[in-house]
């Protein structure tokens, strides 16, 4: 039955090898072979994955057919979901409506100079040192504050913050472990909640203790789950985007030496980092049978939409492989699109390009240590989470 439906393979985002030791290049393989396939692992239902752009483009921002309400994430508390993303219209645009002037291009600039505050004050931390492992020690560190920072928590407490994260994050750590990491993160917010409502302050706390969605404030469970994801949805993606940055930046003296002597340069190279290393694999579930870019999807498929995926297809990029900090157009879909399309974009976009700028203010001349010594990940969320850098 399922033979008829198209080309399988055996691939499993979560624990294909060939992916998490290539999370980029791994695509350009697949696509060699398919355009799409269809895999049947075992426990789960049959998921179809795309290799090009314009059936991920499409299939994101078709909400009607591609749901993010089915799609099964388990939250620490259980049975719940992540707030916005795992909701389709009109009721997703009701709750994303709540935050979305906050992560306005205006909004994010406002920021420009606290972020630049923790940017420089994490790199001073270690520039005396002569190295660095910059995943651990700056790349999740960066975020997490910013994070905390906007939302109003106490930053002095990232570090408890981070280790539950880490706990959450981690591989092969047991369920209860990893729940009670949650519950602890869940804590932190519940408590601060509590504090904003009883007194409010001009932080994104409050203003979504004071919004409303169809005439009623959010329940804590909610306000849990919203707060849970504006955090994990800005840690994981910032640390491993610049994770893959630095390294590119420490292996190309001559991208280095062209943003350093024109500035200018910064925001087109922050781009080009963006689409030649995006780190989302997200999914949808189909809720109707369709003819779908040639694949016929069925009620209850599962899809795959990889972003890297779509940002490496030669039709759309020029020499994908390539990466130039110059390149134009540059319409990649690091961010999504569609309804879902990243609320923390500008947000994202400005940390990066302050990280490049201060550390280069810093550090102009730096290599990576131990190339053999980095370590990339697959999973919804791929990257580097290991990377070893010196200087001086
Ligand atoms: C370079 C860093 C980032 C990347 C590559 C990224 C990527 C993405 C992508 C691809 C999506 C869409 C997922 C889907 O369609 O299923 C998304 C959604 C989202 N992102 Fe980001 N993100 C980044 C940083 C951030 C930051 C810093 C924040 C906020 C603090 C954030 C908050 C969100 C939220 C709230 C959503 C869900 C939006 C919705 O469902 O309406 N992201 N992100």
């Amino acid at each position: 039955m399922t033979e008829e439906r198209g080309p399988r393979h055996e691939f499993c985002q979560r624990t294909s090898p060939e992916l998490a030791a290539d999370p980029w290049g791994h695509w350009d393989v697949l696509r060699a072979d398919y355009d799409h396939f269809l895999s049947l692992e075992d426990h789960a239902d049959p998921t179809w994955t795309f290799t090009r752009h314009d059936p991920i483009y499409d299939a994101l921002r078709d909400y009607e057919l591609f749901s993010n309400v089915a799609v099964e994430t388990c939250t620490p508390v259980g049975a719940h979901r992540w707030i916005p993303e795992e909701m389709d219209p009109p009721e997703h645009t009701a709750y994303r409506q709540l935050i979305v002037s906050s992560f306005s291009p205006r909004a994010a600039e406002a920021w420009t100079d606290r972020i630049r505050a923790r940017c420089c004050e994490l790199i001073d931390s270690f520039v005396a040192d002569g190295e660095v492992e910059v995943y651990g020690q700056f790349a999740r560190q960066y975020p997490t504050r910013i994070f905390m920072e906007m939302m109003g928590l106490p930053v002095d407490r990232a570090d408890e913050l981070l280790s539950w994260a880490d706990d959450l994050l981690a591989e092969g750590i047991g369920g209860e472990a990893r729940k009670t990491a949650g519950l602890n993160i869940y804590g932190m917010l519940i408590e601060t909640f509590e504090a904003r409502k009883a007194e409010p302050r001009d932080d994104l706390m409050t203003l979504l203790v004071q919004g409303q969605v169809d005439g009623r404030r959010l329940t804590d469970p909610e306000l849990a789950e919203y707060g849970m994801l504006l955090y994990m949805g800005g840690l994981d993606t910032v640390a491993s985007i610049l994770a893959c940055m630095f390294r590119h930046f420490a292996e190309h003296p001559e991208d280095r030496r062209a943003i350093i002597a024109d500035p200018e340069l910064v925001d087109s190279a922050v781009e080009e980092i963006l689409r030649a290393y995006a780190v989302i694999n997200t999914g949808r579930v189909v809720t109707r049978d369709a003819e779908f870019h040639g694949c016929p999807v069925r009620a209850g498929d599962r899809v795959l939409l990889s972003t890297a995926a779509a940002n490496r297809d030669p039709d759309v990029f020029p020499d994908p492989t390539t990466i130039d900090i110059r390149r134009s157009p540059n319409r990649h879909l690091a961010f999504g699109a569609g309804p879902h399309r990243c609320l923390g974009s500008h947000l994202a976009r400005l940390e990066l390009a302050i990280a490049l700028e201060e550390w280069h203010r810093r550090i102009p001349d730096y290599h990576v240590v131990d190339p053999d010594r980095i370590v990339t990940k697959g999973g919804s969320v791929v990257g580097i989470k290991h990377l070893g850098l010196a200087w001086g």
